[in-house]
């Protein structure tokens, strides 16, 4: 499993990376290392009936594997499960990991919830927006921000950042990670609020205008602290419109998501240049290639 990506990983500024990605049938799960600790996911899903494996082989086989301590491996199951719950604690609390992707750095938390605090899949369009190549010094929108991380990105980059998601504990985290990164919280926002309907409102009033925008919503959300649900399919033509009237002249909207098989609104592509980036964003570890769909949208004339 780790010889390659061993290699590779050595020659790359980041201590996080995937290095197993469901490469055999029988073995369906997926690795990520993080320094000196690895998170193994396992799907549970029962439409799929996919190989369940005991996780004290798993762990055992990792760690050997990696030469990694056995009580640094991380067992989950990912089962299907409705929106919200995905990121809800899971319990055990334990120190936070650091982990560098280049010159940034992230909080990970490998012990209390299904997802790390960082998304590998977005790390080259996270640098790609840390180099400046998005822009710098402009005004940046983060929505569904969770963990703040293309915001510390944008950061670097000299934005000034807004960060939206309805999650306290994730702003919270996005915060300490703009703090990790010396980054001083004053000249950044960070917004509680449900974005469906918060963006309305921002719509609505206009005051500010953004040079650059990343709508990453996840596939399906219904929290309690929302008053309808979130569909990336249903919704993703009206967020990325109000999206639009947000954005000053010349700016772009990065939209992405990791929903399978998802097709961009075809009206769309009238109204906005629209560039499929999806090829450029997909790390080299990454195996699977599908792991999300991201695309680069302007104004026409701009
Ligand atoms: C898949 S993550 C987004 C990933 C993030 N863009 C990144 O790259 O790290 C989903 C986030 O959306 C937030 N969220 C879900 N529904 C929301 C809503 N209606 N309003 C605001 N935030 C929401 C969750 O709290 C969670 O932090």
């Amino acid at each position: 499993m780790s010889k390659h990506f061993r290699k590779w990983a050595r020659r790359q500024p980041t201590t996080a990376y995937r290095v197993y990605d469901r490469d055999i049938p029988d073995v369906p799960i997926i690795v990520e290392v993080f320094g000196d600790h690895a998170i193994v996911w396992m799907k549970n899903d029962e439409e799929e009936q996919e190989p369940q494996l005991d996780s004290t082989e798993v762990i055992a086989t990792t760690a050997a594997a990696l030469e990694l301590a056995k009580e640094n491996i991380h067992f989950k199951v990912r089962s299907r499960m409705p929106g919200a719950m995905q990121y809800q604690k899971l319990g055990r609390s334990g120190d936070f990991l650091i982990a560098a992707e280049g010159e940034l750095k992230f909080h990970i938390n490998p012990y209390d919830y299904l997802d790390t605090g960082l998304f590998l899949d977005h790390r080259p369009l996270r640098q790609k927006i840390a180099s400046g190549a998005c822009g710098t010094g402009g005004k940046f929108l983060n929505l569904f921000c969770y963990t703040g991380s293309f915001s510390v990105a944008a950061a670097a980059a000299g934005f000034s950042c807004t960060s939206i998601d309805m999650s306290a504990t994730y702003l919270n985290w996005a915060t300490e990670n703009f703090a990790l990164n010396e980054l001083s919280a004053a000249g950044h926002q960070f917004v509680r609020e449900d974005i469906l309907t918060y963006i309305k409102k921002m719509v609505g009033s206009k005051k500010e205008q953004y040079d650059l925008i990343f709508l990453d919503p996840p596939s399906f959300s219904n929290s309690s602290k929302m008053t309808t649900t979130l569909d990336v399919l249903r919704d993703h033509a009206w967020l990325i419109d109000d999206c639009m009237q947000l954005m000053k002249t010349g700016g772009v909207l990065l939209f992405s998501t990791n929903k399978r098989r998802f097709k961009l609104n075809e009206q769309l592509q009238a109204k906005y240049q629209i560039k499929d980036i999806t090829r450029e964003t997909i790390p080299q570890d990454f195996s699977d290639k599908k792991i999300h769909q991201c695309w680069e949208i302007r104004k026409i004339g701009s």
